[in-house]
């Protein structure tokens, strides 16, 4: 356990926001009753990668940051492999390790930033996948008690962007590790979302292996959304928005070009990005807050921008959409 008292919060959070706040590193759940013990009781915050979070102040008593690492492969038969991996894992790594042992179920998910243990909290997506389509199992230390608890898909409750460790469950439950249950033959390659056909053409290949899919992803996800290491961001600010299909008729016969995806029976699915951009926001900047220049839905810090200022934008973009659209923005990411 490595104690880190008033500590900048800047380099663990990819927006890069300057809070501060009392650090409690921990590599092991067999480290974290001693935890409970010292930071008394209950984190404020359990923190992976701080790739999905904004800091609109400093938190007050203990940030918990989970680096539990470590992958192994748990079972496996002909057809597939269990892979448990460590909570405190850099996703993106989980993801190259997984490719170069020819398992296949992730490589729509290359280059997300964050730790493993974020993945199911959120459902992560990109690309066609979720993460509920190839996650086996969780396990997670309960903060009333400290047991370890299996979570499998059902006990999840997974949504677009959701779960019930964001929902019913919030704050109780530490993830310590996560397990895949993916494909070692015959490989589902999953190639229908935007540009990855496109992509793979550029390349004239027909029968793409998953390491093509992955290099296409990383290729399409370099081009358009920023990395945090040069700008900071969180990825996508809000959820795509799900209305009513009368509703996005109406909003269809006044803008023709409207993106949209079914969402159900009588539900419509709206490209978030679409409805920011046609308001004007798309690149937008007021003193280091901005909107970025490729992906409207991606909100940035040019450096110095604190929480408040991101938040600020986001409130000043969803309250126009609303007025432009009459459609409501929901914030995808962790407001602190
Ligand atoms: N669009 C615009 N203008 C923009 C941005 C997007 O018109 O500035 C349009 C695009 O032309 C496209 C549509 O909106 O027709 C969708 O855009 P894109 O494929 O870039 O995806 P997205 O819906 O904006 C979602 C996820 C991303 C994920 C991509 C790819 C959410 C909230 N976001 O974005 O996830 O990488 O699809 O699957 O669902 C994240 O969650 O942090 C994230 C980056």
């Amino acid at each position: 356990m490595n104690i880190q008292l008033a500590s900048s919060l800047k380099s663990h959070n990819t927006f890069g926001i300057n809070a501060t706040g009392n650090l409690a590193v921990f590599q092991s759940a067999e480290e974290i009753p001693a935890l409970m013990e010292k930071t008394t009781n209950s984190p404020t915050l359990i923190l992976g990668g701080g790739s999905n979070i904004l800091f609109t102040k400093d938190p007050q008593g203990w940030i918990w940051k989970n680096e539990i690492k470590g992958i192994e492969v748990l079972d496996e038969t002909n057809e597939h492999v269990i892979v448990r991996s460590g909570a405190g894992e850099g996703w993106h790594n989980l993801v190259m390790h997984c490719i170069r042992n020819n398992w296949g179920g992730l490589e729509n998910l290359s280059l997300i930033p964050g730790k493993v243990g974020a993945s199911p909290m959120q459902n992560i997506g990109a690309y066609g996948v979720e993460v509920k389509d190839v996650f086996h199992s969780l396990q997670a230390i309960r903060l009333t008690d400290g047991e370890l608890v299996t979570f499998d898909q059902t006990g999840c409750a997974f949504g677009y962007r959701e779960s019930i460790f964001k929902r019913k469950l919030k704050d109780q439950y530490i993830i310590v590790s996560v397990s895949f249950k993916l494909s070692k033959i015959d490989h589902k390659i999953k190639t229908a979302y935007g540009d990855i056909q496109k992509e793979l053409e550029k390349s004239n290949i027909q029968n793409p292996s998953i390491q093509d899919i992955s290099n296409a992803i990383i290729s399409i996800r370099s081009s358009k959304l920023p990395d945090p290491t040069e700008l900071g961001n969180a990825g996508s600010f809000f959820k795509n928005p799900v209305v009513s299909s009368s509703m996005a008729d109406s909003l269809q016969e006044k803008f023709p070009e409207l993106v949209h995806y079914p969402a159900g029976d009588s539900a419509v699915k709206l490209a978030a990005g679409w409805l920011i951009e046609k308001a004007g926001w798309k690149g937008y900047r007021r003193n280091d807050a901005g909107v970025h220049t490729k992906q409207a839905l991606v909100l940035v810090n040019y450096g110095e921008a604190t929480g408040q200022e991101i938040w600020q934008l986001s409130e000043d973009i969803l309250l126009d959409v609303q007025t432009k659209f009459g459609v409501t923005l929901e914030r995808e990411v962790n407001i602190f």
